[in-house]
């Protein structure tokens, strides 16, 4: 009987990726791929630490696969991921239930450590690598519209708050080559949409072409494929970047670009590298450049020393920018990165209030946005079902917002619509077709 391998993905898009390439790997050594849990021998976790909740979560589920493992005493279970790499053995030691931890740089020898967890051994790989970028392997997708690449690996920033650099190690890139050649395959088989992936893509580097090199290559591979990309550093995004997407229709009019905080005190002691000032002037060449430019950004409320003024300081800056969306967290303290060092002095309750009127503010700059494109046309990508009723199809707009519109036969996944927008909320547009 062949090995049966199934695997659950939490956190960023990287992971996401990283889990299809796992299972090409595992895929060519002879394992079947499943959905349903119960008929694995193989179950996978790939994890997340960015934040404290995110490795809870995952100690939750672990704690659920336990009386799985009860039953069926042979089924093997493996954490892959940034904690694996963080928690390395401890995890085998605390939760005894795990027989394989591999890191996101071992991956190539995932099959090696599962035979040893047949045999009974545990399999641990936590070693990071200053080259390895899987630029070989051909990840398993199935049939779909949209694909994400994992253009690089790792990240050399060291944000004080951050453990990415210690769970994903240095900062390499994938030939462009291999890259547009991956995506012409994803075009062949009817993709028609591509997200370049890295910590910080804006320092790609291969053999002299930049970030905004590879962009321009893979948007010529199918005019007709929409190429994004995340996430964007303020500091290194460059002007020919910029020129880059205004230049190519199909590289959509969207960038991620977290400020973090509206604070130069805070930026600092995040390390981010950056003014605000800085931050406000790439925004205003950006949108000079790129018109009808998307935004959005990742904040954190509550680092440590954050004082009320700092906080009305982040508050302000939204208002300035007024994001298109924004991803918003609370700070927490993640052991080796260099705030781990600092006090966390911000109260849980200050933390939770600030994160609240972060979130409320941006709702209504959303909500406003959105409600400017009422009764406007858009040309949507439909992506799928509508996860609500299967009499409506989703979409997205080149500017990253979710549409939904009826459901007609003549209407295909996969298809670009001309649609006009009826009505919003903060979070989504309802559209008729045109
Ligand atoms: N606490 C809260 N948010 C964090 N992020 C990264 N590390 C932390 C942390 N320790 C957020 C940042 C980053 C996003 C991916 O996660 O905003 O941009
Ligand atoms: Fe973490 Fe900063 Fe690197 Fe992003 S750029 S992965 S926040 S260290």
């Amino acid at each position: 009987m062949n090995n049966k391998v199934y695997i659950e993905t939490y956190g960023c898009q990287m992971n996401l990726a990283d889990s299809e390439l796992v299972m090409g790997i595992l895929k060519r050594k002879g394992y079947e791929i499943t959905k349903e849990l119960d008929s694995a021998n193989v179950i996978l976790l790939n994890t997340c630490s960015v934040r404290e909740n995110a490795e809870e979560k995952i100690f939750h589920r672990l704690d659920h696969l336990k009386s799985i493992k009860r039953g069926k005493p042979s089924t093997v279970i493996g954490i892959l991921g940034c904690m694996a790499e963080r928690l390395r053995k401890n995890l085998i030691e605390e939760k005894k239930i795990v027989d394989v931890v591999v890191g996101p740089d071992e991956y190539r020898r995932l099959p090696e450590y599962l035979d040893m967890a047949f045999g009974g051994e545990k399999g641990i790989g936590v070693k990071l690598s200053r080259t390895e970028t899987y630029e070989d392997i051909e990840p398993y997708r199935e049939e779909g519209i949209s694909a994400w690449i994992a253009v690089m690996r790792g990240c050399d920033k060291f944000c004080s708050f951050c453990v990415v650099p210690f769970t994903r190690g240095r900062e390499r890139s994938r030939s462009l080559h291999s890259i547009v050649e991956e995506i012409k395959k994803l075009s062949d088989r009817g993709f028609k949409e591509v997200t370049l992936l890295g910590q910080n893509v804006n320092s790609y580097r291969d053999d002299g072409h930049d970030f905004a090199d590879l962009l321009a290559a893979a948007a010529r591979v199918d005019k007709n494929m929409r190429i994004r990309f995340t996430t964007s550093h303020p500091q290194d995004l460059s002007d020919k970047l910029l020129y880059t997407i205004a230049e190519h229709d199909n590289i959509c009019n969207y960038i991620h670009l977290p400020v973090q905080s509206g604070s130069n005190r805070i930026l600092e002691l995040m390390n981010r590298s950056y003014t605000i000032e800085h931050y406000l002037n790439l925004i205003e060449k950006a949108r000079k450049i790129i018109p009808g430019l998307s935004l959005s950004t990742d904040i954190i409320a509550g680092f440590p020393t954050e004082t009320e003024e700092d906080h009305q300081m982040t508050l302000n800056v939204m208002k300035e920018i007024r994001y298109d969306g924004a991803f918003m967290f609370k700070y927490s303290p993640r052991e080796g990165t260099k705030a781990y060092n600092m006090v966390d002095d911000v109260p849980e309750e200050i933390k939770l209030r600030r994160l609240n009127e972060i979130i409320e503010l941006q709702q209504e700059i959303s909500f406003e946005i959105n409600q400017q494109l009422i009764n406007k046309e858009e040309i949507i990508l439909v992506e799928g079902l509508s996860k609500k009723s299967d009499q409506f199809y989703s979409g997205r707009t080149d500017t990253n917002k979710v549409v939904i519109i009826p459901r007609y036969d003549s209407i295909k996944i996969g298809d670009y619509v001309k649609v006009k927008i009826t009505r919003v909320t903060s979070a989504t547009l309802f559209g008729e077709v045109v």
